[in-house]
This record gives structure tokens, C-alpha cells and sequence, in this order.
């Protein structure tokens, strides 16, 4: 997996561009890295906030997966992007079911994932991931500093965006590796290590409704196993999974 880094000041979303790039031919494992994005997108159509300090990159693939396994990369990159952020910064974060990377409950990255198809076939995708890293709680819109953190917050030092970057980038290519090679047990056995969600009351959100349960397990594809209150169990392979507190159930 080679990794050419295309680097860049300010954009609109490094996202999008990567998008374009692989339109243009643009090879497997290319990574664009922007200082700063106009229009930072977040997942469900939500907007990123991307000020200058913060890390944010997209990777370029071309997997030759299944579907499931596609869907398996947002898990399994916020693990890869959880340990790197533990080996440079000397943190405990842990992933919040299917891909924040979170510290004391606070959201500290993210993952967007966007794929495209021709005849039913991937064609590629992309591996969005935003992380407040050198940001002061201040940079972030006053609307998500209460669930949010930076790293430079959790440190109280400035943290080296570069050496993250490729500490990152060997995690992500190990991850990847792993699951090509059809190894996913032990990355499934990795992030329900850190998985903040397991043990937990949500509420999930599918395309198929919504249903409060008690999250038990991860499967091999990063899916969650939620049990209802039937004791029935439900897989879930993509959504948004909110924890409960008890006053909120
Ligand atoms: C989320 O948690 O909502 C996902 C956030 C993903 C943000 C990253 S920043 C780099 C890449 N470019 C984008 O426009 N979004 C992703």
C-alpha cells in the first residue's frame, strides 16, 4: 500500500476532493490532507467544523470487499485512528459504535466513509477522517463544544499533526491488511476492547426504525449486537446509536 500524500491549505472538504481525484484515476491509497476545509462534511448530511489546527484527511481505496466488509471499514478505522491517537498522545479514547473516536465521553474525531458504484460494482471509496487535534475548545462552533474535545485540550500540549499523520497511516494500512487477509476476528476482538457503546442502553436508528436495546457484542463485519427488552438479539450494520442515560430511557 503505497502512500502518496497529496497536501493541501485550505479546501472546500478534502472528501470531496478525493472524490474527484479518484475520478481522475487517482490510485489506491492515496491521501489527501488539507489544513483547513470550507465545507467540512460530518455524517448524516451534518456539517465538520475544520479550523486551521485541527487534522483532516481522506483516504483514496479501491477494496476489492464485499459489501459488508465495506461497511466494516468505518469501525474498523476509527480503531486504527483510536490507536494511533493512544500511541502519539499518551490518551485512553475509546469508539463509540459505528466510528467517533471518543475521550471521557467527548467526541474528539471522526469518520465519514462515501463509496461509489458503476453496474453495481465499487468502483472506490473514500475514508473521510477529521480530528481536533491542535484546536482550543473555543475554535469549535458553540453548538458541539459541550460533546466535543481536542487533543490539545486532553494533553494541555501542543500535539505533532505530522507524526500523527503517519502514525495513522501505518495503523490504517495494518487494519487494512488484516482485513484483506480475512483476519477480522482480531480487529472485532481490538475494538470491543474500547468500545464505549458494549454494556450500554441505545437508541439506534436504521433505515428500518428505531429501537432502544442494550448493546452486547460486535461482530466479525464491526456490525453491533443490541438485545431488546424481549431478550431477542438484532444485529445492526450501519446507523446512528445514541447512549441512554438512565433518565433518558
Ligand atoms: C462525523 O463524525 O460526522 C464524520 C466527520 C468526518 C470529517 C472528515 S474531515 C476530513 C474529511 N473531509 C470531510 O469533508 N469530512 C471528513
Amino acid at each position: 500500500m503505497s502512500s502518496i500524500i497529496h497536501r493541501f491549505g485550505k479546501v472546500q472538504s478534502t472528501n470531496t476532493l478525493a472524490m474527484e481525484m479518484a475520478i481522475d484515476g487517482a490510485e489506491h491509497a492515496e491521501v489527501v490532507l488539507a489544513t483547513e476545509q470550507l465545507a467540512g462534511k460530518g455524517r448524516s448530511g451534518r456539517s465538520w467544523s475544520s479550523p486551521y489546527g485541527g487534522l483532516y484527511l481522506s483516504i483514496i481505496l479501491r477494496p476489492t470487499l464485499s459489501m459488508d466488509e465495506l461497511a466494516s471499514l468505518s469501525p474498523w478505522s476509527a480503531l486504527a485512528l483510536a490507536k494511533a491517537i493512544r500511541k502519539v498522545c499518551r490518551l485512553d479514547p475509546k469508539v463509540s459504535w459505528p466510528n467517533d473516536v471518543m475521550i471521557l465521553d467527548k467526541k474528539v474525531a471522526g469518520i465519514l466513509l462515501e463509496s461509489s458504484f458503476s453496474g453495481g460494482l465499487l468502483e472506490y471509496c473514500v475514508i473521510g477522517m477529521g480530528i481536533n487535534s491542535n484546536l482550543k475548545i473555543e475554535n469549535l462552533p458553540s453548538e458541539v463544544r459541550d460533546l466535543s474535545t481536542t487533543l490539545l485540550e486532553q494533553t494541555k500540549k501542543p500535539v505533532d499533526n505530522e507524526k500523527l499523520l503517519n502514525v495513522l497511516l501505518v495503523e490504517f494500512k495494518q487494519m487494512y491488511a488484516t482485513l484483506v487477509n480475512g483476519e477480522s476476528q482480531a480487529l472485532k476482538e481490538e475494538l470491543a476492547n474500547i468500545c464505549s457503546t458494549l454494556g450500554r442502553r441505545v437508541k439506534v436508528q436504521t433505515s428500518s426504525g428505531t429501537m432502544k436495546a442494550k448493546a452486547v457484542d460486535i461482530t466479525n463485519l464491526g456490525e453491533l449486537v443490541v438485545e431488546d427488552d424481549n431478550g431477542a438479539k438484532h444485529t445492526i450494520t450501519t446507523g446512528e446509536c445514541i447512549h441512554l442515560g438512565e433518565e433518558t430511557e
